[in-house]
């Protein structure tokens, strides 16, 4: 707050009108903090297998030089480790192209269906070595939005991909595209272990796991539902997160019809 005297001495009672400038720096220092956390976050997400990646180096350099066994089991370590900073980067990448064009409405005519089916297609192995059978329900007529198809596929992995990582005890994820009177909603639901209250208003924050270690374990970086939120805003869509711990989680993507857009 500042507080400036107005004009010389000239107010009734001989008093110098002041004015008052208020400004609300709640937001700025919001962003201002995010902006830090995002820094220390990526920092941290990199410097872990990096760390990791300096120590085997140096095994190998030296107590493990003339052992091909230990060679072989760093070697295939170490190639996780870059991995998956390899997949940090790409998810930092997608994230900042999908922020740059987010007040850009895709144009495209894309249907759902065909989304949809490509995308779980290419997961069915996955699920299946992990125990988890993908089912699609989609309407017979075409589920016609304006977007962008690769957009669009990266959402329908992202939640099919943790409703088979984090629902994988449910054994069945159920994807179905249906017709709303206001567009196209594509719905995700699992019967895993759910997710408490308290953690789903900030699931689409980047970095934001419930539980940080089985997320890493799974080779996840906590980019994928902020992406998800990204594209979906793009897209002037809305997504909804629902879950109850023991029940299960239903995520909803709702999308403007070709037709309303
Ligand atoms: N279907 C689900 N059931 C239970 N927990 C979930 C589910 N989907 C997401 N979560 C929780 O939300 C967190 C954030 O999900 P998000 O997709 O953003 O990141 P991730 O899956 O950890 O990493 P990435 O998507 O980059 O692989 C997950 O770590 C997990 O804790
Ligand atoms: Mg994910």
């Amino acid at each position: 707050m500042q507080i400036t005297p107005a004009l010389e001495a000239t107010g009734e009672f001989g008093a110098a009108p002041v004015m008052l400038l208020f400004r609300d720096l709640t937001e700025a220092r919001r962003l201002e903090r995010m902006r830090v956390d995002f820094i220390a976050n990526v920092s941290h997400e990199l410097r872990t297998p990096l760390a990791s990646l300096t120590g085997f180096i140096e095994t190998l350099q030296g107590a493990a030089r003339d052992d091909p066994a230990a060679r072989e089991r760093f070697l295939s370590i170490m190639r996780a480790q870059a991995w998956r900073m390899t997949r940090l980067i790409d998810d930092l990448l997608s994230l900042s192209r999908v922020e740059l064009r987010e007040h850009v409405a895709p144009k495209t005519p894309v249907d759902l269906r065909t989304v949809a089916a490509q995308i779980i297609d290419t997961l069915r192995t996955m699920a299946g070595e992990r125990g988890v059978a993908i089912a699609l329900a989609a309407p017979e007529a075409q589920a016609i939005v304006l977007g962008d198809a690769d957009e669009l596929s990266r959402v329908v992995e992202n939640l099919v991909e943790n409703a088979v990582k984090y629902g994988e005890s449910g054994g069945r994820v159920d994807v179905a595209v249906e017709r709303r009177e206001d567009g196209f909603e594509l719905s995700v639901r699992d019967h895993g272990p759910g997710i408490a209250q308290e953690h789903l208003p900030r699931l689409t924050e980047r970095f934001y796991r419930v539980d940080v270690a089985e997320s890493r374990d799974k080779g996840g970086t906590g980019l994928g539902l902020a992406i998800v939120k990204h594209i979906v805003n793009r897209h002037r869509g809305r997504l909804h997160i629902e879950s109850e711990p023991g029940s299960g989680t239903l995520v909803r993507v709702i999308l403007p019809a070709a037709d309303r857009a």
